[in-house]
């Protein structure tokens, strides 16, 4: 008779054989970062087609030359339609909406928020990292030496309870990072209640600030799921000025060479324009030209959008399909089902890393485990994310392949150790 560790050593065998065979095929995928599929990337092409007649001199001045600190007029307004805030509470920027969070962040440090006390002369300075989450909000405030305090995201947002409790007693709490649609990486939108908590909250610090990264805004995969507007919770009590709102094209046009933004209060907007002027005198209108020219407005962003959702819907699909019919009894394997943005959490808690190194043996590269939370420190070892955007149908079909094999094998390998040190 096999005893329970025998069956499972045989499976293992039966598993890595499996996966060894399946490794022959020599495929190399990245799936370690959320970036724009080159079929993706040429939906935007006739805007660079369009710009030789581009009227530079539209509004009234001419936006190849120095001038609007701002952004354009016409951006401005394009901006204000996305977060629905007036063009007076927008600041349109260049490539990058991280180098908006990031400066503020600077700024913060170094001259403080509008008019408080600047952080960089205080004891200690916290954010409330909800986890998982985007890893580059971590990296900001390790880099400022900003201690982060790790909450855990549920199904409609972060845990609104626990936060309220921290930003309300502990005035060394300066700021919480939000994706608050389809977020990064668990896909999910915050609930009407979680938006109208966040924006009511009573934080011991005055400036407190929530860093509102609505990078994912219109990237919908099926029907467009909406999101409360925080900036009119925020006014109705009293927080006019708590919240920072940021987005960008970099997954609507190019990434890194479209437009970022970001809506504040006017109170902010005025403080922010002060030291951006020291920076800087404007920034790259011609590309903010060119973008309003192809963009137009909200309504055709949905469509361009609709185009970026029939390339990368398969793909999550494909997931989905497989994951499911790998797993679906499996009470240890669970992962979202996202209805957009760029992003699938996986968890299997205590088999992250070792899954991880798994597939990089068979040429899958997936984001290191460990690093949607504050410090890589995931506690469980569960959390993998996975960004299915830059792999062909094809890759993604081997990717997963693989996924599968190596988190049967990591399964085996603990069960096994599970029993061995019984
Ligand atoms: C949540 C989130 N914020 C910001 C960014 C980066 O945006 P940008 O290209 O505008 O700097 C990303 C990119 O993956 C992201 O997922």
């Amino acid at each position: 008779m096999q005893t329970d560790v025998e069956r499972l050593y045989d499976k293992l065998k039966e598993e890595k054989k499996a996966f060894r065979k399946l490794a022959k095929r020599d495929i190399a995928v990245d799936m370690t970062r959320g970036r724009p599929s080159a079929e993706q990337l040429k939906i935007a092409l006739p805007m660079l087609e369009n710009a030789a007649s581009l009227n530079f001199a539209a509004e009234g001045g001419d936006a190849r030359n120095y001038g609007d600190l701002a952004g354009l007029k016409s951006a401005r307004e394009l901006f204000a339609e996305i977060f629905e805030v007036k063009p007076e509470e927008v600041i349109v920027g260049d490539g990058s909406s991280l180098e908006m969070m990031y400066f503020l962040i600077d700024c913060a440090m170094q001259f403080g928020v509008l008019g408080g006390k600047p952080w960089n002369s205080l004891q200690s300075v916290k954010f409330i990292c909800p986890a998982p989450g985007y890893d580059r909000h971590f990296t900001i405030c390790e880099a400022f030496g900003i201690s982060m305090i790790t909450v855990p995201m549920r199904e409609d947002g972060p845990d609104m309870d626990l936060i309220e409790q921290l930003v309300s007693n502990d005035a060394s709490i300066k700021g919480i990072w939000c994706v608050p649609k389809y977020s990064n990486p668990t896909g999910i939108t915050y609930s009407d209640g979680t938006v109208v908590r966040m924006g009511s909250l009573r934080p011991a610090a005055k400036d407190f600030r929530v860093f509102w990264d609505n990078s994912y805004a219109v990237h919908s995969l099926y029907e467009d799921e909406k999101l409360k507007n925080i900036f009119e919770v925020a006014q109705k009590a009293g927080n006019a000025n708590m919240v920072y709102g940021f987005t960008s094209t970099s997954k609507i046009t190019f990434a890194g060479s479209g437009v970022a933004a970001l809506a504040a209060s006017e109170a902010n907007i005025k403080d922010i324009l002060k030291k951006l002027g020291v920076r800087k005198i404007n920034p790259n209108k011609v590309n903010q030209l060119m973008h309003v020219a192809f963009l137009k407005d909200i309504q055709n962003i949905r469509e361009i959008m609709k185009q970026h959702a029939a390339i990368l819907r398969p793909k999550f699909e494909l997931f989905e399909t497989k994951m499911s019919a790998a797993f679906d009894d499996d009470e240890r394997v669970k992962w979202s089902k996202p209805k957009g943005g760029y992003f699938i959490s996986l968890d299997v808690p205590g088999i992250a890393k070792r899954t991880v190194a798994l597939a990089a043996e068979a040429g899958v590269k997936f984001t290191a485990a460990g690093a949607t939370f504050p410090y890589k420190m995931d506690d469980r070892d569960g959390n993998i994310r996975i960004a299915p955007s830059v792999p062909t149908l094809e890759e993604m079909d081997y990717a997963v392949d693989v996924l599968i094999s190596a988190i049967k094998i990591a399964t085996l390998e603990k069960d096994i150790a599970a029993i061995e040190q019984q």
